[in-house]
């Protein structure tokens, strides 16, 4: 069992500050050691993938990558069956933005790499050396470097599972590339052994990136933990057993005080569980049941068919850890947001900042609970799971929004703001996912 700590983003000004300015000092990354895996997220200020200037430029990116992110999962949940499993991306899988990045190693001698961890997807891929256009913020993997590395031969069985694979005339090798919009990519398929902390994984199938062009390119190596039949759960299921959990800190401390637990091992034997739910046209995500919402202990009228389950398209409430803020399908977040004002009517006026419509000035403002129903398990989030505070601007929004007004937007996501320090534990073989409150923050 690998126990992954998590990087912490702080979002206030100081942390801002102390990363931009005196820096990595504060960011305290701890080497990893023993079965012990460090986790960045990927545009914390901690993050060597990028800095922001202020608060507001960190947040407004954050709820942008979220549009895109909510489309992401949109074009998944509606998209057609098919031999759509596969152990690399689809092209849709470029403009999907994972928020956890660990410290990985491919190969022998072992090359360290960052990837990230996307409960939403079924990917595997790292950005080789001589990959052009890739924008790695570490040395990209050098397939020459090392001994066990192994292309996978046209003809092999993964290479027809790929998208438009190519193997022409005289090739061995088989590579394949995608499009989406305006982006495409080549990538070789490749096997090679995959470390992650103290456990190995000695033949892990993944893509290696060899060209890149648009814009919406993958800055590290990508594990997918969705569930899937070829994802990295998948392709370790005798290692990990297609179980894991995690605890994601606060945003509010810089410190790497998460963890992730791979494997049936070490995890809560008491832990409130609903069932998941499978979408046999989109097997990787984790479909939940969300039967209602509460705030206060006011049990909200929201309409059956905005939380409804729908395979044939895509509806329903997904547990993902890719997406920033909950958001909800108009009909529900309205009542939500409705609720909540009223609730919040003394405070002063409703304002907005960014992609969040609640907002209040000043800086002790706290909010009613609100209680997420799921079959069989309610959550119930503390004030800081519901509110987002910029400490600078004493400003302080409610961390949902209703998901984007278009055609596909039938799907509820339950997301990382609304799941911190909760130890929340995907079981796959038993088909369950479970919540339980664990402050993982240290003070
Ligand atoms: C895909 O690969 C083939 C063969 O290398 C190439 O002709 C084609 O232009 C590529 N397509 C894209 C979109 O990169
Ligand atoms: C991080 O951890 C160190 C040592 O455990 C502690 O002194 C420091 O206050 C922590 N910082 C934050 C922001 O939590
Ligand atoms: C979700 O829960 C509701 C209310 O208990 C129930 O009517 C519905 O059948 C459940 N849906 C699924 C897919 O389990
Ligand atoms: C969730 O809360 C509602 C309202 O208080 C209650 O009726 C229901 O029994 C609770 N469900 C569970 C599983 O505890």
């Amino acid at each position: 069992m690998a126990c992954l700590l998590l990087l912490l983003l702080s979002i206030s000004h100081a942390a801002m500050a102390a990363a931009a300015g005196a820096g990595a000092s504060r960011c305290h990354i701890p080497k990893d050691d023993g079965s012990t895996l460090r986790v960045l997220h990927a545009f914390g200020p901690c993050s060597p993938l990028g800095q922001y200037a202020s608060w507001e430029d960190r947040v407004a990116d954050l709820v942008a990558r979220d549009e895109s992110r909510l489309a992401y999962l949109s074009s998944l949940a509606v998209a057609a069956t098919g031999s759509a499993s596969v152990p690399v991306a689809s092209g849709r899988q470029l403009l999907q933005i994972p928020n956890y990045v660990i410290r990985a190693s491919v190969g022998s001698p072992a090359q360290p790499l960052l990837v990230a961890l996307d409960t939403s997807s079924d990917a595997a891929w790292v950005p080789c050396f001589g990959c052009a256009g890739c924008t790695s913020a570490t040395p990209a993997f050098e397939p020459a470097r090392s001994a066990t590395y192994l292309p996978v031969r046209c003809g092999s069985p993964q290479c027809t599972q790929v998208p438009n694979p190519t193997c022409p005339a005289g090739a061995t090798a088989c590579s394949f590339n995608l499009t989406y919009g305006g982006s495409s990519v080549q990538a070789a398929l490749a096997q090679d052994v995959l470390a992650l902390a103290s456990n190995v994984v000695s033949v892990y199938t993944f893509g290696c990136l060899q060209k890149v062009t648009g814009s919406s390119m993958p800055p590290q190596g990508l594990l997918g933990l969705g569930r899937g039949p070829l994802s990295f759960l998948s392709q370790t299921r005798d290692l990990f057993s297609s179980t894991f959990s995690y605890c994601l800190p606060s945003f509010k401390s810089l410190n790497f005080t998460g963890s992730l637990k791979l494997g049936p091992a070490g995890q809560p034997r008491v832990i409130k569980t609903t069932p998941l739910l499978s979408n046999p046209r989109r097997s990787s995500l984790y479909y939940v049941n969300m039967t209602g919402i509460m705030v206060g202990r006011k049990v909200l009228d929201v309409p059956a068919a905005a939380l409804a389950f729908d395979p044939a398209t895509g509806a329903g409430t997904v547990v993902d850890s890719g997406t920033m803020f909950t958001r909800l399908v108009a009909p529900a977040y309205m009542v939500l947001r409705e609720e909540f004002r009223r609730r919040m009517r003394a405070v002063g006026p409703v304002t907005s900042l960014g992609g969040f419509d609640t907002c209040y000035s000043g800086s002790a403002v706290t909010p009613p609970s609100v209680t997420f129903m799921f079959t069989g398990m309610n959550v119930t989030l503390p004030p800081e799971n519901v509110m987002i505070h910029s400490t600078a601007g004493s400003t302080a929004c409610l961390a949902m929004a209703a998901a984007p007004d278009n055609v596909n937007s039938v799907l509820n996501v339950f997301a990382n703001m609304q799941q911190q320090n909760h130890r929340v534990l995907f079981d796959v073989p038993n088909s369950k996912i479970g919540f339980a409150r664990e402050p993982c923050t240290s003070a």
